[in-house]
């Protein structure tokens, strides 16, 4: 079994975490029958700086031609002046719309070794295994017009939040599937108490539950789930929301599994899927050799699982993973008391080697089940 990936590496930490998973996916060639081949392109500020664009035809054209696209992380300051066309975050926005990714699957689990890495009560997060289903391709990220401009009070600044019926329905079901193959459990998430387009997007949820009356739907307001996040998160299954809300909460729930360098990310379409960790490009600590690697492994494990059927080696890595956490091992940004700090590079090497010992998943399972 061969897959084509396109590597887009992009800025900042991007290109760092981007080599410990190319390491990563040779360790499991090794393993596994299984085999790769790698193509890189350019996105974001590498490319307005290779092509005067952060999203070239040549980089699109990559991406439509292989099995799956795993993403680094876009952006940093030496773009922020630039005109919104050509900023770094443009190339990646335009990316998931050009290839159709409208659904971001984000996966929030606590790995209990890591509850010291949280600022929250481990009786708070203990347990906590949920999915953000973020809209990807609409909503107030995509509408028009979007401009400043000088009405007949001055200047003004307009943002649009639109959805077709159809990108709702699309959506929603994406998340109803996923909960039928969870806990059954999805909340809603919307602003039905002001906006028009959360009112639709509730009447949609409300129709189509019918189609899955075995799934229990709940609709919540995104203020009141923020607070649920924190408060109660072990309530929570599957979360569906509009692009904008998606994107907070999902920075909002990193929180509960100690760092944002904990989470991973599938944007999926009908084309081929782009994985990414859902971090950005970290400009203060890119170069150092630094950055926690395993939101990216763990995106490459969503990339086997999900792209390539590889379900035995997307858990080899998410056991070498949370092996590594148990035995101690942290990257700076996952502070904890006594444990050993390691550079990216080491971390990589030591999932590397975690990742021989196949057996390990099923000794942590029975670990966790203790834990709880
Ligand atoms: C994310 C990021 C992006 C987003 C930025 C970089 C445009 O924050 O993937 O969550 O807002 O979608
Ligand atoms: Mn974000």
């Amino acid at each position: 079994m061969s897959f084509n990936i396109a590597l887009l590496a992009g800025d900042g930490i991007g290109p760092e975490v981007m080599f410990e998973s190319v390491l990563l996916l040779k360790e499991i060639e090794k393993l596994y029958n299984c085999s790769f081949s790698f193509r890189e392109g350019k996105v974001g500020g590498v490319a307005i700086e290779h092509y005067g664009t952060p999203l070239p035809e040549e980089t699109v054209e990559l991406c439509k031609r292989s099995d799956a696209i795993l993403l680094g992380a876009v952006g940093g300051p030496a773009w922020d002046h630039l005109p919104v066309e050509i900023r770094p975050e443009t190339g990646l926005l335009q990316l998931r719309k050009q290839l159709g990714l409208f659904a971001n699957l984000r996966p929030v689990k606590v790995i209990p070794p890591l509850t010291k890495s949280s600022p929250l009560k481990d009786s708070v997060i203990m347990g906590v295994d949920l999915c953000i289903v973020r809209e990807l391709t609409g909503g107030l990220y995509f509408g028009t017009p979007r401009e400043r401009r000088i009405g007949l009070e001055g200047e003004e600044v307009i943002d649009t939040l639109v959805y077709k019926r159809y990108e709702i329905e699309r959506i929603v079901r994406e998340a109803f599937e996923l909960a039928r193959l969870r806990k059954r459990k999805l909340v809603s998430v919307d602003k039905a108490n002001v906006l028009e387009s959360s009112r639709l997007w509730r009447e949609i949820a409300d129709a189509l539950s019918i189609e899955y009356s075995d799934v229990k739907l709940e609709h919540m307001y995104i203020d009141n789930a923020a607070m649920q996040l924190i408060k109660k998160p072990i309530e929570f299954d599957v979360i569906v929301t509009e692009n904008m809300f998606g994107d907070i909460l999902s920075d909002e729930a990193s929180v509960l599994t100690g760092s944002i360098g904990m989470l991973p990310s599938a944007s999926i379409g009908n084309g081929p899927s782009l994985y990414e960790p859902i971090h950005g490009s970290a400009p203060d600590i890119a170069g150092r050799n630094v950055a926690n690697p395993l939101a990216a492994f763990l995106s490459v494990a969503l990339m086997l699982r999900y792209s390539f059927g590889l379900s035995k080696e997307a858990e080899c890595i998410e056991g070498a993973v949370h092996s590594i956490l148990l035995e101690g091992y942290r990257t700076k940004d996952l502070a904890d008391e006594g444990k050993t700090f390691v550079s990216t590079s080491e971390m990589g090497a030591l999932v590397r080697d975690a990742i021989q010992n196949k057996y390990l998943d099923y000794e942590l399972v029975n670990f966790y089940e203790k834990c709880r």
